[in-house]
């Protein structure tokens, strides 16, 4: 099964969510230790990175040992109820390590922090500090604060800030891809989702800061980047909201020129982009894909349902029709390109017609992957204010299941399918079964696994001729 109920992120697999975040101790000047563990999406990840950066300048060295730390931070996802539940329980084990160790700072950072703020130092008594997505520059005030006796909470959102300066310090050190934020927050409103509330008004990312970031990882031997943000197609730099250059500034990027500058950094670094948005996703950013190799053919288009009535009511700001016409030129532009996508089962009034809609969608589509998740009923959002989240928890389960049954046929399908043909692989290290094997993605994000050679190792590049399948993996050999 394919359902990934605590990501929506497409590299960071179930495996890793909760895993601490650690950074090589490479200064003498680091006088005490932070563990810091992350949930949720791929911005979770990479903002633990900036919050890494951010304390390590105050001494702190990161350490994936939990009894040796002075501070524990905890960076949360809101997106559906269970993301939350787990959360919860991993603050009711720290809770009681602050028992036995009560001058230990817990901290809770991220989405859950801003949506629940206070409440989480006042009625539940859970942590010492809560901070926002946009407070981290705060952490260090924050914690002298709790070192002083007080509780500390910062959760002011911001319409400018973006870390821009902010090397991240790397969480996967000598690893062969990361992941650079272009945009933060989300002006969308779809009437389901929590993050336009936990994340704040959307901005985007100076170019120059992004492209300096992209190069220093190439030149730190990183030989992928994943440009993220919740819609990237709106990434705009110094234009209006129609998109002309605002007066006065010369140079203005919208995305699929900032992909192109990002492209010619270097051949050998490959490019990818989350998350795709169906109704501002440009013929442009595809054109543009077909002409650099280095930027990978994959895109994530999330649908969310296949009925219009349905996305209507979700906000989404497109129809079943204009979706499939976007497929259609992504297939006339590019063949080639994989394509995966988001489904949400059981949202507010779903009829069995509008999920048989769906499900007719996607065997239209036929996507190469995707995440599925039954609608969970978030605070807030337009949905809770507006609609009865009246579909019974067994047909939104039902539902669930025949769109992952139905997506595990289309994964088959679509890998039996590349059997035969030979990709170039991006090495990142031994597969997880055996050290006599190495794993590593093609450009579409199809994971291979392959027998280990002499002089191979992470981050180098290979063809890979594909042999045989399951629905999750490929499997082949090098050919030279
Ligand atoms: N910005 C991205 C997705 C962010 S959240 C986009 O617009 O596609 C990731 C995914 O979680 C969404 O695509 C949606 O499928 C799912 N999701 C969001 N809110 C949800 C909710 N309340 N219940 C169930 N799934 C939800
Ligand atoms: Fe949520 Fe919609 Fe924004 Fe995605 S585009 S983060 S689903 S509001
Ligand atoms: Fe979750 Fe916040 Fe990301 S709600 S999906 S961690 S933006």
């Amino acid at each position: 099964m394919n359902i990934k109920e605590f990501t929506n992120n497409k590299v960071i697999d179930e495996s890793k969510q909760g895993q601490a975040t650690v950074i090589k101790n490479d200064s003498e000047n680091y006088t005490k230790s932070l563990y810091i563990e992350s949930y949720g999406c791929q911005m979770n990840f990479s903002d633990s990175e900036v919050v890494a950066s951010i304390l390590s300048k105050e001494g702190y060295a990161t350490t994936k040992n939990i009894d040796q730390a002075d501070v524990v931070l905890i960076n949360t996802c809101s997106v559906r109820e269970n993301a939350e539940q787990r959360v919860r329980n991993r603050l009711q084990e720290f809770k009681k390590r602050k028992k036995d160790n009560p001058g230990l700072v817990v901290g809770i950072l991220g989405c859950m922090a801003e949506r629940l703020k206070h409440s989480l130092l006042e009625e539940e008594k859970l942590v010492d500090l809560v901070a926002g997505p946009d407070a981290y520059r705060d952490l260090p005030n924050l914690i002298v604060t709790v070192d002083g006796g007080q509780k500390a909470v910062n959760v002011l959102l911001s319409r400018e800030e973006t870390y821009a300066d902010i090397s991240p310090v790397r969480l996967d050190q000598g690893g062969v891809s990361a992941f650079v934020s272009i945009t933060r927050g989300c002006d969308n409103m779809c009437s389901f989702c929590v993050v336009p509330f936990t994340r704040g008004r959307e901005r985007s990312r100076d170019p120059e800061t992004i492209l300096k970031e992209c190069k220093e990882l190439f030149e730190q031997n990183y030989r992928e980047v994943t440009l993220l943000g919740q819609n990237v197609d709106s990434y705009r730099w110094n234009l209006d909201s129609n998109g002309s250059p605002k007066d006065g500034h010369i140079e203005s990027v919208n995305f699929h020129q900032l992909l192109e500058k990002v492209a010619l950094i270097h051949p050998d670094l490959r490019i990818r982009f989350s998350t795709s948005h169906p109704k501002d996703m440009t013929d442009d950013v595809i054109q543009i894909m077909t002409k650099y190799k280095n930027i990978c053919p994959y895109i994530h288009l999330p649908v969310q349902s296949g009925d219009t009535e349905m996305l209507e009511k979700m906000n989404r700001g497109y129809s079943r029709e204009w979706y499939l016409e976007r497929i259609e030129s992504i297939r006339r532009i590019y063949p080639n390109c994989a394509i995966s996508t988001d489904i949400i089962s059981g949202f507010c009034g779903e009829t069995e017609e509008q999920h048989q809609q769906t499900l007719s969608l996607m065997k239209e589509v036929h996507f190469d992957f995707a995440y599925m998740f039954m609608y969970s009923e978030r605070p807030k959002t337009l949905a809770e204010r507006k609609y009865a989240d009246d579909v019974p928890i067994e047909t939104k389960n039902r539902r669930l299941t025949e769109i992952i049954e139905l997506q595990n046929k289309h994964s088959l399908e679509s890998n039996q399918k590349q059997i035969g043909q030979i990709h170039e692989v991006l090495i990142e290290g031994l597969s997880k079964k055996s050290s006599d094997y190495l794993c590593g993605r093609n450009g579409r994000n199809s994971m291979l696994v392959f027998p280990k050679l002499k002089g191979l190792e992470k981050g180098m590049y290979v063809q890979v001729k594909i042999n045989s399948c399951t629905s999750a993996t490929l499997l082949g050999e090098i050919v030279l």
